[in-house]
């Protein structure tokens, strides 16, 4: 492939750098991931690349998705998708780790490989070994003609267009937007409904929009990350659906601010970190609207007990004062929430870094596509 460098993908415009860009395009680059794979009638979605048909769908027990640092994240976001609507048992592994373990293939597992760049050594090296095995490997990569896209074979581009900056944006959130496909699908040849289905269509439907409301409120996340831009340490704590939003919103956080950030699962505090908690410690909290939100309310008031501040971002109505500061969220379907709430955080660490004075898009010691082991 050759790349034309006049592309507009690679021109900033009136962006600042390619990282501020790369969030804004992202109601554009999910319309565009979604755009003629969605089934409105059957309530389900149909990725071509794939090759399975229903009965091949229906022969999968298991899925593994794997990839490195953010896309291993996104993996999470995607098991818990096929474990609640095709109950499916899934898991994501990093790729680092599944390359060197020796791991037990077996044939009726399907394994998902996960990259933008469709370059990293590690996450290649994994698909080698399991296909090696006899493993059924599919690709969800957006770099067209890529190592790991041919390597597998078959898969998914992720249409989110090129991505010039190393934090990774739009690439991220058209992962989960692709495992929410799949998990529909192979949840619709099992036992989720017509009418969850539909519910499931209409929401990603309405995520493009649902995007460009969060973006709406970028003045207002760049006031709270300005609030805490003196902060060394923070934590980004959540559960269940919550768990992958504050991996990667930790990781953002990290990788431009060069804040140290620690995801922890929310229930795991009272086991050891709540030591850490005192004034200099924000925590962000991730707070969905759903069955676990009074669980989740119980977690901020361990957090301020003890003195540390909280940042909730959340799409419920909390009540005053419960916590320090607020980032609100649209409301969508419940279990679309991981994508769309990790998309404030990505405004959140693009501001913080940026009241740093941070070197955004290039970030110390870190490469695009990490091609070496
Ligand atoms: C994301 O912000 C990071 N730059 C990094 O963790 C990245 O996701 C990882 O290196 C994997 O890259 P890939 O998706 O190109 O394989």
């Amino acid at each position: 492939t050759t790349v034309d460098l006049d592309d507009a993908d690679y021109q900033l415009g009136s962006y600042a750098n390619f990282m501020h860009k790369e969030i804004w395009e992202q109601p554009e680059s999910v319309r565009r991931t979604l755009l003629g794979r969605l089934d409105e009638r059957f309530g389900t979605a149909r990725l071509g690349g794939i090759n399975l048909d229903a009965r091949a769908l229906r022969a999968i027990r298991r899925v593994k998705f794997f990839g490195c640092g953010s896309a291993y994240y996104a993996g999470q976001l995607g098991a818990n998708l096929v474990e609640e609507w095709a109950r499916l048992p899934a898991d994501a592994e990093p790729a680092s780790e599944l390359r060197y373990r020796n791991p037990v293939v077996e044939e009726d597992t399907l394994y998902v490989a996960i990259s933008q760049s469709g370059e990293t050594a590690d996450t290649l090296a994994a698909v080698q070994e399991l296909k090696r095995k006899g493993g059924q490997v599919i690709g969800m990569v957006n770099t067209v003609g890529s190592a790991i896209a041919r390597e597998c074979g078959s898969g998914t581009f992720l249409h989110a267009g090129p991505e010039v900056s190393v934090a990774s944006t739009k690439a991220y959130t058209n992962m989960g937007v692709c495992f929410a496909m799949l998990a529909l699908a192979l949840g619709r040849v099992r036992d989720l409904s017509v009418s969850d289905g539909a519910r499931i269509v209409a929401g990603l439907d309405s995520l493009p929009s649902l995007i460009v409301e969060v973006l709406g409120a970028e003045n207002e996340i760049s006031a709270v990350a300005k609030e805490h831009s003196g902060a060394e340490r923070m934590f980004f704590i959540g559960r269940t659906r919550g768990w992958p939003v504050a991996r990667e919103g930790a990781q953002k956080l990290k990788e431009i601010s060069y804040v140290h950030a620690e995801a922890y699962q929310a229930g795991e505090l009272k086991h050891g970190p709540l030591a850490l908690i005192e004034p200099a410690m924000p925590s962000v909290v991730i707070v969905p609207d759903d069955e676990l939100l009074a669980k989740n309310i119980g977690t901020i008031e361990q957090i301020k007990a003890r003195g540390g501040p909280v940042i909730a971002v959340t799409n419920a109505d909390l009540p005053d004062g419960l916590a320090d500061s607020v980032i609100q969220v649209p409301r969508s379907e419940p279990e679309l929430d991981p994508i769309l709430f990790t998309i404030p955080l990505q405004v959140f660490a693009y501001h913080l870094a940026h009241h740093l004075g941070r070197d955004i898009d290039k970030p110390r010691n870190l490469a695009k596509s990490v091609t070496v082991e």
